[in-house]
Formats: C-alpha cells, structure tokens, sequence
C-alpha cells in the first residue's frame, strides 16, 4: 500500500475507533486542533506515564514540577522568544496559500533522498543476498550525483538559515524549481519572518491590562522554578526537572494530521550541569532517549537522530531524534545542549541571582542545561503510525479475511483485556462480570458481548487490546477460560487464578524500563 494511502488509514481509523476526533468538528472544524477521544486520552495518559517515570521514578536526581501555562511576559522578552521566536513564511501569489520556506526545502532534500533510497532498494532486490550497501551507495554513478546534488543544497541550506538570509531561501527555492502543490505555480512572495506565538489580554482592558503569551514551550516554566526547586529540594547538581503541559504554537503549515498543531503538549527535561560537562551529558542523554524509543519494539532501524543545520540562539549543540513516518523521517524530539543562556538571562531580566554554589568546587555558578523535548502528540503518532497493521488472515470459515490491528506495545494500550462469554445466557454474562469485577483493580477492562465471537476479536484488533478472555460452558466447570492473544491470535486454556500474573507479565511498565540502564 502506497505510504500516503496508509496515513489517511490511519486517520480515519483514529476516528472510527474514538482515538482522535477533529476539534469543533460540528462546526467544520478548527485546522490544526484535534481532540482525543476515549481510547486515545488512555494512551496519551500511558505515553505520558512512560515519560514521567523513566525520569522521576528510574532516577534519584530527577524531579517533576507542574508550572502554570500563564507566566510573566518578561519571561518571554528574557527567552528570546518575543524577538526570535519566528518562522521564514513565503506565500504563492496564485494560490494564496502560505508556506514555512524552509519545510519547502526540507521536503526538496527529503525528494533527492527517496530517490537515491528508491535506487539502494531496486539494487538489493537485484542483488539479493550479495548486495554490499555501502559499496553501491560509494560507487553508483545516479546516486553519487544525487548525494552531490543532496549535499550541494543542503550546505546552501544550512548557511542561509544560519545567516537568517531571508533572501537566500527565497533564491533556492527559485532555483530549485519549487512549486505550489496547490496552484503548481513558482509565483512566490518574498520571504518574511513571523512570530509564532499567541497572546491574549490578562485583566480588564479599561485598566490597562497585561499583554499576555501562551507558552510556546514548557521549559521556561522550569527555568524561572530553578531556584524554587533546588532550595527546596536540596539538590545537588547535576540534577533534572521534568514537566508535561500544553504549549501553543501559531503554526502556519498545519499539516500531517496531529504532527503539527496549534495546541499540543510537550514533556521536557531540563538536567543542570556543571559548565564544561555540558557536551558529555548531551552525549549521554542522547544515548538514553533513543533507548527510550527503541524499548517500545518499533524496530531500532527506524530511529536516526539528525544534527540542526541551524542552532537555536540558545544552543551549543543540538540533535533530533527522527522516526520513519508514513511520510518520511521526521523530528519526534529534541535534545539541546541549552549552555547558561536562558537561566543568565532570567537573572538579568529579573535583577534575581539564579546561582548554584558547588560545594566540591568552593564556587558559585550559573548552571548549564541539557534538554531533551518530546512532543506527546507526535509521540502518539509515531506510536500508531507504527502499531497500524493490515492482515490476510482466515476467518472462522476458512475464507480469506483483512485483519486490521494496532499492535500498540501492551503496556501503553488503553483497554488491556476484554472479557467476552461466548453467548449471552446460561450464566455466561455473569462469570465474565465476576471477572472483570477482580481485574478491574489491576487493569483497564472492557466487556464485550455484542455480535459473534470473532467480530468482537476484530474489534478489540483494531483497538489494540493485547487479551481477550473468553468464558464459554467449560468455565462453570472447571474454572478455566481461553485467552487469545491479539498478535499471534493463538488461544490457551487457563485457569481464572491465573489471569492476573499472566496478564501483569505483559501490561507492566516493568519490562520497558527494566531495557533503559544506562
Ligand atoms: N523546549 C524546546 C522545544 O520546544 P522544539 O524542537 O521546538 O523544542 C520539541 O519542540 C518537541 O515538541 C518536538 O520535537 C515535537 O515533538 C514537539 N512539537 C513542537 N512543535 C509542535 C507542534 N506544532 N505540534 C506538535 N508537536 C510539536
């Protein structure tokens, strides 16, 4: 199935089965806002579970603060954000519609790409099991003169965004030939910065209110708490503080469903370090995030991390961690060695000493930073876009059948297990509620006894439930029940008793965090 094919799938699937719903949808929608619906609230609630404790829980110098979205804006002056906080916008003349220019030469790098990808997979399909990659990648006349023509844009690139050269990004994207996918025409405007915050109005207009930002991202509100929380908490550096909350971004390409959205929620690591060890803990965050990621089972083939071609104003270093999307590598979190810059400028904005003294050195300083920031909803993204399956199976009368499920890691599927009787009478009903009213303690539990028994399988497929349990007139009996298991779709026969262990085994966080040692 073609990728694009594959992604609308998947996003009608989100709707069709109560994960994501656009916002104001009776109203025709409002762009870039989506609302998450009965079974997407419960992953985003495990995604954000597996965040907060492969942080706070797994180590001793991490803590968690919950800051409000509404801060002072002076905070926002002191960040840099009410000046630098922009996107280059360029508009196409016949179409109207407005683009970010540098995710039009993004997508531009992104074409030479999956073409010289498109040669490796012709060349190993001929070559089998021979196939040297990296001699054909060295060697090939098409793709040498693609990776030069990559190579040649991307330093072109990387320099105008470097320089802030709104007039070089208008060039290449002259050069380059591209066009409007709307109008498919090269009628482009000049290239414009755009700042990319929202604001609003705190207090009565008649007295003068306050002009206000929504928060473009958490990490200020860990910053200005600095000095709250290691007082209080007596920490010694280095040490971290987590955060999950919604920021907002006045986003102009909203597109690709919830990859980029006005409204989204981030959860953000700011570790403080001793000045000079700011590069070896960038290092070793580095390690431990795409450990993270890789726990879940995905496939570590489809994880690369991705150097900035631009750093950020507050930046010594800076590396994305990409995931292979339907539509391609894409960023699902940042890790920014952020130096001394945002704490020194809130001291000097504030005319308050944010200082550290370290006993071992007999010294006060202003701590570096290393963060790592991961956007919840594009976290949920990757995670379906992965767990998203289509199958041939057979049904229950040997004929053909598509199966489709979302092979969700068990630990961050919303329901656990289904309890289903096989019929609706005989008792049955009524030992699958004595289940449930023993599991559901442990587990989110779901029961199901609507349509036939494999129709309701199907169902619990495409929600990604990992157990069904079936009671049927053996269970009176002898106390047992089958347990279907939603990859392998194989059934056993086990004892009630034995529902609980088996089911903890998988659904536990134990087994993901038990793969993050450092
Ligand atoms: N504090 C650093 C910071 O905010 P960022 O790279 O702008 O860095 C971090 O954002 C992460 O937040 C991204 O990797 C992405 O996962 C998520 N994110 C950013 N903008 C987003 C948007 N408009 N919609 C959804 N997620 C977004």
């Amino acid at each position: 199935m073609a990728q694009e094919d594959l992604f609308k799938k998947l996003i009608a699937h989100c709707k069709e089965y109560g994960y994501v719903f656009p916002s104001s949808e009776i109203y025709d929608g409002l762009g870039a806002v989506y609302d998450y619906g009965q079974y997407g609230v419960e992953l985003k609630n495990n995604i954000k579970k597996y965040w907060w404790d492969s942080m706070v829980l797994l180590h001793e110098n991490i803590v968690g603060i919950d800051s409000a979205i509404f801060m002072h804006p002076t905070i926002w002056k002191a960040s840099g954000h009410v000046d630098a906080f922009n996107d280059p916008l360029i508009d196409n003349r016949d179409s109207k519609k407005r683009y970010r220019a540098d995710v039009l030469i993004e997508e531009q790098l992104a074409k030479i790409e999956a073409k010289i990808e498109k040669e490796v997979e012709k060349a190993k399909g001929r070559f089998g099991e021979s196939f040297d990659e990296g001699q054909f990648r060295a060697t090939n006349a098409r793709v040498l003169e693609s990776q030069s023509k990559w190579d040649d844009l991307h330093n072109r690139f990387a320099e105008a965004l470097n320089n802030s050269d709104l007039a070089e990004l208008k060039q290449i994207i002259e050069d380059q030939e591209i066009v409007c996918p709307i109008s498919g025409t090269r009628n482009w405007t000049e290239v414009r910065q755009f700042n990319l915050m929202f604001s609003t109005d705190m207090g009565s207009t008649a007295d003068g209110a306050l002009k206000i930002y929504l928060r473009p991202e958490t990490a200020q509100g860990i910053f200005v708490n600095y000095m709250n929380v290691q007082k209080s908490g007596r920490m010694k550096i280095p040490f971290g503080i987590a955060q999950i909350g919604k920021a907002f971004r006045n986003e102009i390409v909203a597109r690709q469903f919830i990859f980029r959205m006005r409204e989204f929620e981030q959860m953000e690591l700011q570790f403080f370090v001793r000045p000079g060890t700011e590069l070896e803990w960038f290092e070793k965050w580095k390690q431990l995030r795409i450990k993270w990621h890789q726990a879940l089972g995905f496939g570590n083939e489809n994880y690369r991390f991705h150097e900035h071609e631009k750093l950020a104003h507050y930046a010594n270093a800076a590396v994305d961690i990409e995931y292979k999307f339907p539509f391609g590598f894409k960023e699902v979190e940042g890790i920014h060695s952020r130096t001394d810059y945002d704490l020194s400028q809130h001291q000097k904005f504030s005319g308050k000493k944010i200082q550290y003294f370290d006993p071992e050195l007999n010294e006060s300083y202003v701590p570096y930073v290393v963060e790592t920031s991961i956007g919840v909803d594009r976290m949920f993204l990757q995670i379906i876009s992965a767990a998203y399956h289509e199958e041939i199976v057979d049904d229950a009368n040997g004929q053909k059948d598509t199966r489709v499920v979302l092979r969700l890691p068990a630990p961050l599927a919303p329901v656990k297990l289904a309890v289903m009787p096989l019929i609706k009478k005989d008792g049955l009903p009524e030992k699958a509620r004595e289940i449930i009213e023993e599991l559901k303690f442990d587990f989110n539990c779901q029961y199901d006894e609507k349509d036939s028994i494999g129709k309701r399988y199907r169902r619990q497929d495409a929600i990604g439930t990992p157990f069904c349990v079936t009671v049927d007139h053996e269970t009176a009996g002898d106390n047992t029940v089958t347990i279907r298991y939603r990859d392998t779709m194989l059934q056993e026969r086990v004892n009630i008793s034995l529902l609980r262990d088996i089911i903890l085994n998988q659904v536990g966080f134990r087994k993901l965090f038990t793969q993050l040692k450092p």
